[in-house]
């Protein structure tokens, strides 16, 4: 059964090409949801800048002083305040608290630029990914969309796409050919979850 209209919430520390798909998504009509807040730990992210320009709350919330769990708990209270149904990592580089995972159990999803559970976990993002996928020799890598538990991207997965690494690959034209692949993954993701036809069979997200 569906949710109506499913309420999510992007947290973001970039450039939030992932957050524009999501919101040119729902604007097309294509995603039934509304964007209720969008967070970045990063004052100057394109990503707030992209939330303002749509009419969405946007929240720079820095870590400052903070340890790794008040962060994270601050940053839970703070969307426990808005609608959320759902919490999209979409490039949010700091790690959350298992209290923060805890809160919001099988609702957090993030989006990593590899075939995960290859070149995944503590220390993989960005660049590092795409440099590991090319001194491995792989032929192929791509994108997941997982949900978020304890174990830094061993949660279960929602969706992945492959993608070709071509000879004399550089790390920045592997992830270009991902990227585009990325949009579309997660808005595909989304869908998923707010049509709510799906279940989670220990590591396994089962279409229903
Ligand atoms: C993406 O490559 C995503 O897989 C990773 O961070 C990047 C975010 O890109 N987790 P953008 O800010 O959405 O453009």
């Amino acid at each position: 059964m569906g949710m109506g209209s499913a309420s999510i919430v992007v947290l973001a520390s970039g450039e939030g090409t992932n957050l524009q798909a999501i919101m040119d998504a729902i604007a097309r009509g294509e995603l039934d949801c509304t964007v209720s807040l969008v967070v970045s730990d990063v004052r100057d992210a394109r990503a707030l800048e992209r939330a303002r320009n749509s009419g969405i709350t946007a929240v720079h919330f820095p870590r400052e002083k903070r340890t790794q769990d008040e962060y994270s708990d601050a940053l839970r209270d703070l969307i426990m305040s808005y609608p959320h149904d759902f919490i999209v990592l979409a490039g949010f580089l700091k790690i959350l608290s298992g209290s923060f995972i805890r809160a919001f159990p099988n609702r957090i999803i993030n989006i990593h630029p590899s075939l995960l559970p290859c070149f995944g976990g503590k220390g993989f993002y960005g660049e590092k990914v795409h440099k590991s996928v090319i001194e491995s020799g792989a032929r192929i890598s791509g994108c997941t969309v997982h949900f978020v538990t304890e174990d830094v991207d061993l949660g279960p997965i929602i969706d992945q796409e492959s993608v070709p690494v071509l000879d004399r690959d550089t790390p920045e034209q592997l992830a270009m050919r991902i990227h585009p692949v990325e949009h579309q993954l997660l808005v595909r993701s989304i869908r998923l979850l707010v049509s709510g036809r799906y279940e989670i069979i220990g590591k396994r997200v089962v279409r229903t």
